[in-house]
């Protein structure tokens, strides 16, 4: 096994996932579907995240806002089938927790009753920790995010660095304790300035999950399809590290599709199936027979079709 190979453990669970504070460095990736979930899993990270990111890496809408919750708990039973070992977390989207107290406990729920998560993640800070201690209180295990939170980018003016002055540092700061002590299991800080993540990371006792918060965090987190280069166009934040290029492997893959089937060379004899042995050579005469209903009318024999495709 390569010194770069992760880890293999049991299944994830929350309290697991807080031991680590300060330990081995944890890792998360988004995951939206069944075999993105599957790819995670086998990769090894400590948590998947159904991200809101839904909205733009697969759904093609230019920000989080418009997925819902029904579409969040779809694709969380999605990934769900496809883990054995991560956490899975559903991220909630915007204003499935900040009409009411109650609807965001009901709504956290459904992650976990009807998707099977193991937690849920919401935005905010100092405005949802009433609400963060109720979904606590009702069970349910919430991963909080500060910094840079895309559901209120019109009040952000944009995608834009968090806490680059000191006061804004500090009500990063003061928010993250605040979550801390209603009850958060962890923190995302996304977009942050190294110092204030490490300010954040050393004054909490649960993990920190970095994504542009620099490397002082106890994990760090990144989009499925940044990580494995499948956004094609638009622009890539200096954060992402892309490990694969997989967009332009996948272009390449079907534009030889696209040849060999216009040249012919696609399918071969390998993809191909054969009638059974001898059947071939009865296949003009019964061709002489009629056509509609002569199995049913027992003219002609049907053949055991028994070869896995
Ligand atoms: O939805 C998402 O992808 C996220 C991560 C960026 C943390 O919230």
């Amino acid at each position: 096994m390569s010194s770069h190979a992760p880890q293999k453990d049991k299944r994830q669970n929350v309290p697991a996932i807080r031991r680590r504070k300060g330990g081995r460095r944890l890792s998360m990736v988004t995951a939206y579907t069944y075999d993105h979930a599957r790819i995670a899993d086998a990769g090894g990270v400590d948590m998947v995240l159904v991200g809101d990111s839904v909205a733009n890496v697969c759904l093609g809408h230019d920000s989080t806002l418009p997925v819902t919750m029904d579409q969040m708990v779809y694709h969380t039973a999605a990934v769900r089938r496809g883990i054995e070992r991560a956490l899975i977390v559903g991220d909630m989207p915007f204003l499935s927790y900040t009409v009411s107290e109650q609807e965001a406990v009901r709504n956290a729920g459904r992650f976990l009753k009807e998707a099977g998560a193991d937690a849920v993640k919401l935005e905010g800070g100092e405005e949802v920790k009433e609400t963060v201690r109720a979904i606590v209180r009702a069970g349910i295990p919430v991963m909080g995010h500060l910094g840079l939170t895309p559901q209120t980018v019109s009040m952000l003016g944009g995608y834009k660095v968090q806490g680059r002055s000191a006061l804004a540092a500090r009500a990063i700061i003061d928010a993250a304790l605040g979550l801390e002590e209603a009850g958060v299991f962890s923190l995302v800080l996304e977009c942050v300035p190294t110092d204030v993540a490490r300010e954040v990371t050393e004054r909490l006792e649960v993990p920190t999950i970095g994504i542009g918060a620099g490397a002082h965090c106890d994990g760090q987190v990144l989009v499925f399809h940044d990580l494995l280069g499948l956004s094609r166009g638009g622009h890539t934040p200096r954060f992402v590290k892309r490990y694969a290029d997989l967009a332009t492997l996948a272009v390449g893959a079907i534009q030889e599709f696209v040849g060999e089937v216009q040249s012919g060379a696609f399918p071969a004899a390998e993809h191909c199936f054969q009638m059974s042995e001898g059947e071939d050579q009865k296949l003009p005469a019964s061709l002489s027979l009629p056509t509609r209903g002569a199995v049913a009318d027992g003219l002609v024999a049907p053949t055991p079709d028994d070869e896995p495709v």
